[in-house]
């Protein structure tokens, strides 16, 4: 992907969210933002960041584009660390059904929900997926995106989940957002394995993960850890195999009903614990008490009327809290990062502050890329959003709407 040289100078706001690690509890407020500011991109990657008056003279950078950002407020590109954005086919009726009072729960053991799209996902091409996971991609880019987490996991047998991760390692190549992938073959259990999860597990611990790794397809595993789903004991069996073949962790946990799903993604040392819309008290004590990061999804809260997760509560006892999409055909069909603002600040009491830290340097530590990604300092990528307004303040404010002007991906604009 091309690298570009860039002067961004002169914004109202330059929100650095400086640092190289997630942020905890209270430290999420800090934004570390440089009124007057600019940043300098070098093939890719942030050389200069200060104020203005301090910029040396831009006759010394004779290689570079220079943009004004008078007025305007300058972020780091947003991480959406959640998202599910390689599917088939669609879950419109599904919708409609759970608008007349059908639970997300009971269509999946109907053979629809995660069923269906597993159905659709087999059976569309390669190119199919691309093409329509491109079109997502672009989407994002649009709302200040610049990486995105993806899983697989509507294959649920060997050859549809190397499908998907294969179609992400092409989209990553060819789209400019960066993709981090996740193998996530235990979403549910195939109607070929009805009834018997724990040889599911086997089959994909056996013959599966071991073929992701070797092909080098994805950094991280995830499993669906709930109730009629992989329980607390699957669950460990499963993620243990994977961080002993090196992946990173995450767990899909808490979603539906409490049941450890927070506490075993502390014990393993995962990146992150995400949904956690009935984690326990103690579930949340011993995430703030470590470095896996609540990965909270209001979106998906909001698509199925559930409660959302004790944001405000989590930050309060210390976590460190990001916010993601989870764009998916089912439970969350957005990859609205205006709405998603919008109901972490008024839903989730987060203030402007945490929601921006959320999006940025925590997404990144969420997939394990903050030395990278996710703030604007000196040596890491240049990915910057610009926004029409000239406070980060309107982001949850101006409900809905997507008020970023301009994406800039290593360094080059969008
Ligand atoms: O994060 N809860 C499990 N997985 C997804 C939904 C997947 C689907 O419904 O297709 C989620 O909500
Ligand atoms: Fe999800």
């Amino acid at each position: 992907m091309k690298q570009g040289n860039l002067i961004i100078k002169n914004a109202a706001q330059l929100v650095t969210c400086s640092g190289f690690s997630a942020k905890k509890g209270r430290d999420m407020s800090e934004l570390a933002i440089i009124e007057n500011g600019t940043v300098v991109i070098t093939d890719g990657i942030i050389t200069f960041v200060d104020k203005d008056a301090n910029c040396p003279p831009l006759s010394d950078f004779p290689d570079h584009i220079v943009m004004d950002a008078k007025g305007k407020a300058v972020l780091p590109g947003f991480v959406d660390s959640h998202t599910h954005f390689v599917f088939g086919g669609y879950r419109e009726e599904e919708f409609s059904w759970r608008m007349r009072g059908d639970s997300y729960m009971s269509i999946m053991e109907r053979g629809g929900g995660i069923h269906n799209t597993m159905t659709a996902t087999r059976d569309a091409s390669f190119d199919e997926l691309k093409e329509a996971g491109y079109k997502r991609l672009d989407k994002m880019l649009e709302m200040g995106v610049t990486t995105v987490e993806g899983k697989s996991g509507y294959g649920m047998n060997k050859i549809t989940e190397l499908k998907q991760l294969d179609v992400m390692k092409a989209l990553n190549k060819e789209h400019p957002v960066d993709i981090v992938s996740t193998f996530m073959g235990a979403h549910a259990t195939p109607k070929e394995y009805k009834g018997r999860e724990d040889d599911f597990l086997g089959y994909l611990i056996g013959e599966v993960m071991p073929e992701v790794k070797e092909r080098d397809l994805a950094d991280c595993c995830d499993i669906f850890c709930e109730k009629d789903v992989f329980d607390i004991e699957q669950s460990r069996r499963y993620l243990s195999v994977a961080k002993a073949l090196g992946f990173n962790l995450k767990v899909h946990a808490d979603e539906i009903v409490t049941l450890g799903g927070a506490e075993l993604a502390v014990e393993l040392e995962a990146l992150s614990a995400d949904h956690l819309l009935h984690a326990s008290d103690k579930g949340i004590e011993k995430l703030a008490s470590s470095n896996t990061v609540a990965t909270l999804l209001p979106c998906t809260a909001f698509s199925l009327k559930e409660d959302y997760a004790r944001g405000r509560y989590m930050i309060d006892l210390g976590c460190a809290v990001a916010l993601a999409t989870d764009l998916n055909p089912g439970s969350s069909f957005t990859n609205s990062i205006p709405l998603l603002f919008a109901l972490a600040c008024i839903y989730m009491r987060l203030s402007p502050e945490e929601a921006v830290t959320a999006l940025t340097i925590n997404g990144a530590a969420a997939i394990g890329k903050a030395d990278k990604i996710g703030s604007i300092d000196v040596g890491k990528q240049g990915d910057i959003v610009i926004l029409e307004y000239p406070s980060y303040k309107f982001l949850p404010y101006h409900i809905g709407m997507n008020i970023v002007e301009k994406t800039i991906k290593k360094g080059v604009v969008f």
